[in-house]
């Protein structure tokens, strides 16, 4: 720590006369007050200065969480978020790089809109055949199509979603969205239209195929006001390959985007691909069981990942203008070792109120609870944040060292380190991930 108390104390006194000087009350409690008004400090691995605060008007604390371990207690008080302004926001992510607890990061938030994988059905319409398209050739064929969508989705025209899905809707009533029931917004009323007991509701709310079943059809006009009525709306997606394809979309002023990137140690989605889908990665299996690596093997399942995060991450890590505000980095196990640290952190970053419901939520979902009849739909995202390196023990020694080396810039830019005998992967008390602040730039 180079940042000293007494520095940190000042910047608290200097952002308090800048941007709070009637709140009187703060300063009693100089160091939760950094935190709590979301501030977030230039850096203390580089040096604060009252002038970086003056000239950015704001400060970024980088390690608010180690140095105040108290502040999870601490609500973000709503005055200091742009909460009338419209944000959207984009998941940027990859199958199994914990993209749907993220999402949950938002569909908790009954501020916010949120749609799980709407690109889906651009895929399935232009690529039928395609179900995880490698080929970039192919892939960029519903880049356009996809932005497209998004934009209209974002302005809640939901009904540009309808000539995608098949077989088409008719009256905007549809009962084949992809995973509506992943939507809150999708199951509650009024575009749930069943009534349902508070005890029904909450049912719905938490098995997918319950709101499927209940709700069902979902009409898209209803789905379209709905979206209308929240403050924000956020969407994931892992069909979009890389940051610089949203550029259009990010540099539209009128859509106030700001996407979060959500990257993952290639060997940990390598290893849950390999369990999650059978058939596609079956020659993995076949190469983990026999030591012997199938000549057939597609490479690019697991090299395409670190390509397309490497471009992402690079452009990302070089600043450039049309990401200023606009762009943050958030590694997967920092998110499943510090889940409140980093959900906190998100919403700052995207200027929303983190609503206590968010809260509860990760406290019922990771191992912040020790209620276990609380957990039970995302008993399985629960562990594998418990265990975002249990691929350590899942993979063969030789499937590691592949794809560390395929991926290697990579590892290095986002702080996973290699392993060079097998007894070092295995030692699980030695990790792998180095502690790195990704901080948003503004
Ligand atoms: C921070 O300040 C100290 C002492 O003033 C100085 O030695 C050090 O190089 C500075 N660090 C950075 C990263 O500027
Ligand atoms: C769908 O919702 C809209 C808007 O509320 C309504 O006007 C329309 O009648 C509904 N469509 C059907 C088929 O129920
Ligand atoms: C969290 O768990 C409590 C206690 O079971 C429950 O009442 C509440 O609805 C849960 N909240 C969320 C957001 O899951
Ligand atoms: C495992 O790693 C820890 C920490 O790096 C080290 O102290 C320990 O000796 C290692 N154990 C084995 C069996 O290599």
């Amino acid at each position: 720590m180079q940042c000293s108390w007494k520095s940190l104390v000042l910047l608290a006194l200097a952002s308090i006369a800048i941007q709070y000087t009637a709140i009187r009350t703060f300063s009693t409690r100089p160091p939760s007050l950094l935190c709590s008004v979301g501030l977030v400090l230039a850096s203390c691995t580089t040096n604060c200065s009252i002038n970086d605060v003056m000239q950015k008007g704001q400060v970024t604390l980088q390690s608010c969480g180690d140095v105040l371990p108290h502040i999870a207690s601490i609500p973000v008080p709503p005055a200091i978020h742009n909460a009338r302004r419209r944000t959207n926001i984009l998941i940027l992510a990859t199958t199994r790089s914990g993209s749907s607890f993220v999402g949950q990061l938002f569909n908790q938030n009954p501020e916010v809109f949120y749609l799980f994988e709407p690109l889906y059905h651009v895929q399935s319409a232009l690529l039928p055949r395609l179900a995880t398209s490698r080929n970039s050739a192919e892939r960029r064929v519903m880049l356009g199509p996809a932005r497209d969508l998004l934009r209209s989705l974002y302005q809640c025209h939901l009904s540009s979603l309808e000539r995608y899905i098949q077989p088409h809707p008719t009256q905007h009533l549809t009962d084949k969205l992809f995973r509506r029931g992943a939507s809150q917004s999708l199951c509650s009323a009024p575009v749930c239209e069943a009534s349902l007991s508070p005890k029904e509701q909450q049912l719905v709310l938490a098995d997918e195929g319950e709101c499927v079943k209940k709700c069902s059809p979902l009409n898209i006009s209803l789905a379209a006001s709905a979206c209308r009525t929240k403050h924000h709306a956020a969407i994931k997606t892992v069909r979009i390959p890389q940051i610089s394809d949203l550029r259009a979309l990010i540099e539209d002023p009128k859509l106030n985007l700001k996407v979060v990137q959500l990257v993952r140690d290639p060997r940990g989605i390598l290893a849950s691909r390999i369990e999650t889908f059978r058939d596609t990665y079956r020659l993995w299996r076949l190469w983990r069981a026999t030591g012997r690596r199938p000549h057939n093997l597609d490479l690019r399942q697991i090299n395409t990942v670190c390509e397309d995060f490497l471009q992402s991450v690079s452009t990302g890590l070089a600043r450039p203008r049309w990401l200023k505000g606009r762009y943050m980095l958030l590694r997967y196990e920092d998110l499943a070792r510090f889940p409140l640290q980093k959900t906190r952190e998100l919403y700052t970053f995207l200027g929303l109120v983190l609503e206590s419901s968010v809260v509860d939520w990760i406290i019922n979902n990771t191992r912040g609870s020790n209620d276990l009849s609380t957990r039970q739909k995302f008993t399985t995202v629960r562990d594998s944040a418990a265990n975002a390196e249990n691929w350590r023990v899942k993979l063969s020694f030789d499937l590691v060292v592949y794809t560390q080396t395929a991926c290697k810039p990579l590892l290095g830019l986002l702080g996973y380190k290699t392993v060079l005998h097998p007894r070092e992967l295995i030692n699980l008390s030695h990790s792998l991930v180095e502690d790195r602040r990704f901080l948003p730039f503004s």
